[in-house]
């Protein structure tokens, strides 16, 4: 028996395809590949690469490069870590043919992985320009001066659990709490990116109420991993922002329930098996993990449909006018259940934080 049902090509609209620079990480092709096997044809890229993506003449180069790929449609997001970085945006953004493939900005507010951090003397700035343009701008909300102090704490720590405490839950709450003002301030089309707590969930939330310009995604990794992961995954179950407690998890379902939650994007961030197992210290391995090609199978086992083309299509596609076809070129079984195991997959890492987990429905066909 079989009960197929069809989507739209989904959008994941936050990952890491590590192209140009970390091609030993991933490539291009071989996260699109992942992506297209996860029903994911459409993909919005972080501009973390080296090159790092805060020119033109970088973002001309990646282009250059999702051009020769045919299993997703890739736009990339533009980084601002200094002033100079701004003016090459709004070239970007300006040029008809480049701003078909920009998303628009991203924001690190503290470092993380390819340690893009931007100079807090420009943020406001950047708030401004970006409203003024009309280009959406999505950022990493975490507060550097918290997670500094929280990391002293647990200087000389080995425990990677420790990693969720040293990132910790206030620091999430005011990195979004400050930039929700600077949007409400200058009116411009902010998306948090990668929410993890309930206090960010109820920011969004009054915010909306408020009428402020706002929009949030949630990552697959924050809805089904938990700090209670650690003893299993070790240093795979290492991002940014970390793993947190149930509460938190439970709050981030709550607001894709009652519309909070705009977007589930994966934050798909493939590290090498040897980079995230061999450090000594299982804090030094590097943070992110992979996720395109299991966020259907994931999300199957608790929304519907109608929910995941909302929040993996419909808002999205908005949000960061994508103009991706809406017509359906994915189909899946939703009868069939299936147990994720990374050999199956197919990202260049050849590892999941998913590893053993039971999922539904299959992608069988897609056009
Ligand atoms: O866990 C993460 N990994 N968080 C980020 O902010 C970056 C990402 C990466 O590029 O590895
Ligand atoms: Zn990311």
């Amino acid at each position: 028996m079989s009960n197929l049902i069809t989507l739209p090509g989904l959008i994941d609209c936050h990952v890491h395809f590590r192209e140009p620079g970390f091609e030993h990480k991933a490539t291009m092709k071989s996260e699109a590949a992942s992506a297209r096997a996860g029903g994911v044809l459409t993909a919005c890229e972080m501009p973390n690469t080296s090159p790092p993506c805060v020119t033109v003449n970088a973002l001309r180069q990646k282009i250059a490069i999702a051009d020769t790929i045919t299993d997703c449609d890739i736009h990339f997001f533009f980084g601002i870590t200094e002033a100079s970085h701004m003016e090459e945006f709004q070239t970007a953004w300006n040029d008809e043919g480049l701003r078909r493939r920009l998303c628009g900005v991203k924001l690190y507010l503290d470092h993380s992985t390819g340690n893009q951090k931007v100079d807090g003397g420009i943020v406001e700035d950047i708030f401004k320009r970006c409203s003024e343009l009309g280009a959406p701008l999505v950022a990493h909300c975490e507060d550097a001066e918290i997670n500094a102090e929280a990391a002293k704490m647990f200087a000389k720590q080995t425990d990677v659990s420790l990693h969720s405490l040293m990132r910790p839950s206030a620091s999430e709450a005011t990195a979004i709490e400050y930039a929700i003002n600077l949007a409400k301030k200058h009116g411009t089309p902010f998306h948090i990116a990668h929410l993890s707590t309930a206090q960010g969930i109820d920011l969004v939330r009054t915010a909306k109420a408020e009428g402020v310009t706002v929009t949030c995604e949630v990552a697959p990794h924050h809805l089904f991993l938990s700090i209670h992961d650690y003893d299993r995954l070790g240093p795979l179950g290492k991002m940014n922002p970390p793993l947190r407690p149930l509460d938190d998890v439970e709050a981030l379902w709550k607001g894709i329930e009652d519309g909070t939650v705009d977007c589930i994007a994966t934050d798909h961030a493939p590290h090498t098996l040897e980079e995230k197992t061999s450090p000594k210290n299982p804090l030094d391995a590097p943070s992110g993990v992979p996720g395109v090609e299991t966020m259907l199978p994931l999300l199957l086992t608790k929304l519907s449909p109608d929910q995941i083309k909302m929040l993996c299509y419909e808002n999205p596609n908005r949000i960061f006018s994508l103009n991706a076809p809406s017509e359906p070129r994915i189909t899946i079984d939703l009868d069939e259940e299936w147990v994720i195991h990374a050999r199956d997959l197919h990202s260049k890492c050849d590892w999941t934080p998913y590893e053993g987990m039971t999922v539904r429905g299959r992608v069988v066909t897609i056009t």
